[in-house]
């Protein structure tokens, strides 16, 4: 495997590194949460791909070329311009992040009682589609165990149609993630999407991708099946199945901000722009700055290059094997933007109830001072299909000693971790009680 930089540094942020002792204490402080802590108190932070990019200099040079005008900024139109050759949609409508795009489709589509399906909704939709009173449901392809199966971030077709033919007046719409971030960050397949695209026009309801991770998803596309188009083209292959497109800049778009919908229909762009206009901006800003609008622009260029998703994919690939190696249990193949611990299988001890992936995150944390997330029982609870951890990488931020470091933290805990306690949860916020949520190591035997 290659095991090479492509990027080399211009501006530098030192790391700082605490010890175990006062890690331990800015822990019990932060109620055992890592969203409560303090970047400046982290080494390695992989807690999110979202928004973590590092700009690339074209970027930043792009961003001096800000226009901030209200209606009719020249930064909007090289953002629209870029965002409709990358998604090959007509009307593009600005948002200051993918969860505004969320509430806004929320808004439009969904009743009471609605189900929303989806091969598996994000933290974000999933708490949108509860607070709405609609139930967000997850049919992710049966090949999820299956390590042999490239494209895990699928949908279950069989489900679909099923719940298709018999509950068709509750369902608003269907959403597919791609990648399918919270099962492993693994790639949809077009087949798949197509497949589900044409069922769900059959039952005329409203198909959506959020395509946060499309970019990362058409590389792993090209690698499995090696086709011979080019990143842009394998994208629109995927944006031409589904009605409205819609993404958080702040992944794929290698942005700190921002997002946008898309679609080519006028009965929907009408819809949308208004709750945009209310809720977001005017469509030519849609709540980002001009600087944003220009660093997206950019962004949705530079993530298009093969070196790029390379070295992106490859680093992600790094991390995965050199855990593998060592014996952890990671969601296999790897995806494109994360490696997923199957907490529950490497620490067979403390059960989902206990919050396992919060035990293994809270480790990381107080060891290596790694701020990873819990994708589990405490993210989703009875929903929880897995109990994961993610180790998320940042776009262009971490080299790859930093990984290795990552992995020398997880053979400690592997030696140590018949040690580990489990976690419960002395109080939350209910719609989003990860983020929330302060907890307590559970007593042993108790
Ligand atoms: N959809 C997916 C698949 C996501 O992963 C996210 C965010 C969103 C929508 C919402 O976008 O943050 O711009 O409002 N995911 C982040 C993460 C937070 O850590 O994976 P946003």
């Amino acid at each position: 495997m290659k095991s090479f930089d492509i990027y080399k540094y211009k501006v530098v942020e030192k790391i700082n590194i605490l010890s175990i002792e006062e890690r331990e204490k800015i822990l019990e402080k932060a109620g055992y949460n890592l969203f409560n802590i303090s970047s400046k108190n982290v080494t390695i932070d992989l807690l999110t791909d979202s928004g973590t990019n590092a700009i690339s200099d074209l970027q930043l040079s792009m961003m001096m070329l800000f226009d901030e005008s209200y209606a009719g900024s020249s930064s909007f139109e090289r953002f629209l311009e870029s965002a409709q050759n990358f998604c090959n949609k007509k009307y593009i409508i600005p948002v200051h992040q993918g969860r505004a795009a969320e509430k806004i489709i929320a808004d439009i589509f969904c009743k009471e009682g609605n189900y929303v399906l989806s091969n598996t909704h994000f933290d974000t939709g999933f708490a949108i589609y509860r607070y709405k009173g609609a139930i967000p449901i997850n049919i992710p392809t049966p090949e999820i165990d299956d390590d042999s199966f490239c494209f895990k971030g699928n949908i279950d077709l069989s489900r679909l149609e099923y719940l298709l033919t018999n509950e068709c007046n509750r369902i608003s719409h269907v959403v597919m993630t791609i990648t399918n971030n919270a099962l492993g960050g693994q790639p949809v397949d077009i087949e798949n999407l197509k497949q589900a695209y044409l069922l769900v026009k059959r039952y005329d309801k409203p198909f959506i991708i959020d395509g946060c991770r499309i970019a990362e998803n058409a590389m792993l596309y090209k690698k499995a099946k090696n086709v011979n188009l080019n990143i842009r083209e394998i994208i629109h292959s995927y944006t031409s199945y589904c009605d409205i497109f819609y993404m958080s800049t702040k992944k794929d778009g290698i942005a700190h901000m921002g997002g946008f919908l898309a679609t080519d229909e006028e009965k929907w762009v009408s819809k949308i722009r208004q709750l945009a206009i209310i809720f977001e901006g005017f469509p030519s800003y849609g709540g980002l700055s001009g600087k944003d609008m220009e660093i997206i622009a950019r962004g949705l260029n530079e993530v298009l290059s093969e070196d790029y998703l390379n070295d992106r994919i490859n680093q992600v690939s790094f991390l995965g094997s050199l855990l593998h190696k060592e014996g952890i249990p990671v969601i296999k193949p790897f995806g494109g933007h994360a490696i997923f611990v199957d907490a529950q299988k490497f620490i067979e001890h403390i059960t989902p109830d206990d919050l396992v992936g919060q035990s293994l995150v809270v480790e990381l944390y107080r060891l290596g001072g790694i701020r990873a997330v819990e994708v589990g029982n405490l993210m989703y609870g009875k929903d929880a299909i897995k109990n994961l951890v993610r180790l998320a990488i940042p776009r262009r931020v971490y080299t790859y000693s930093h990984l290795e470091y990552v992995c020398e933290i997880f053979k400690e805990i592997k030696n140590n971790k018949k040690n580990l306690t489990g976690f419960e949860v002395v109080s939350s916020d209910p719609l989003v009680p990860h983020f929330t949520a302060v907890l307590r190591p559970k007593k042993v035997g108790g």
